[in-house]
C-alpha cells in the first residue's frame, strides 16, 4: 500500500491511498509525541487547525506527526480510527479504490468553537463534533435560554 499526501477537495492536504485497500487493513499508526488535554489545550485553543488526537483513556492526546494525522474528516468515511495497547491506529472501514482520499469521522468533543464540515458527504451533519456533543451543547443552550428568560420575567409578589 502507498500513502500520498496531496491537496484534498475537503480541506487543503489529504491522505490518499495509490493502491487498493481492503476492509479491515491496519493502514498507518496516528504517531506522535503524547501531551496532557490541558497542554493541548494551552498550546492549540483558537488555532485554525490541529492534529490531536485524544486517546479513550481522557488523559493523552496524541499530538498528531506524519502522514496518519494528515487525514481529514468525513461524516461518511471509509476509515476509523481504533486503539490498540494506548497506540491508534487508522482502518479501513470498507474497500477502498486506488486514488481514493482516506477520511475519518473526527467526533468532535469538549469544546464549543465552531467546527463546520466541508465533506460533501449527502450524510454530512454540518459539523465534525459528534452527534452525542452536538445535542449536549443543545441542551445547554436551551437550559441557558430557558434562564434568562425566567430572570427577565416580572416577579409576582
Ligand atoms: C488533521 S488536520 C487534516 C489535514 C489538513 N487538511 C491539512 O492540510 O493540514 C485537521 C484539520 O483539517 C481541517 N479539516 C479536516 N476535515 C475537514 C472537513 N471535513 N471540513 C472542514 N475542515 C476539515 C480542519 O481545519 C481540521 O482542524
Ligand atoms: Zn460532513
Amino acid at each position: 500500500m502507498a500513502l500520498v499526501v496531496r491537496p484534498s477537495r475537503i480541506h487543503a492536504a489529504g491522505v490518499f491511498t495509490t493502491t487498493p485497500v481492503r476492509k479491515g487493513t491496519r493502514i498507518v499508526e496516528y504517531c506522535g509525541p503524547r501531551i496532557t488535554p490541558e497542554e493541548a489545550d494551552r498550546l492549540y485553543t483558537g488555532a485554525p487547525r490541529t492534529y490531536l488526537y485524544g486517546l479513550d483513556d481522557g488523559k493523552t492526546v496524541i499530538d498528531g506527526h506524519g502522514i496518519g494525522a494528515y487525514l481529514n474528516h468525513s461524516c461518511d468515511p471509509n476509515c476509523e480510527v481504533d486503539e490498540i495497547k494506548n497506540r491508534a491506529f487508522i482502518f479501513a472501514l470498507r474497500d477502498i479504490g486506488a486514488g481514493e482520499e482516506l477520511l475519518w469521522d473526527y467526533n468532535l468533543y469538549d469544546d464549543d468553537d465552531p467546527a463546520p464540515c466541508h465533506c460533501g458527504s449527502p450524510k454530512c451533519r454540518g459539523t465534525m463534533y459528534s452527534r452525542e456533543w452536538m445535542a449536549k451543547l443543545r441542551r445547554k443552550a436551551a437550559k441557558k435560554k430557558a434562564k434568562s428568560k425566567k430572570q427577565s420575567e416580572p416577579q409576582s409578589a
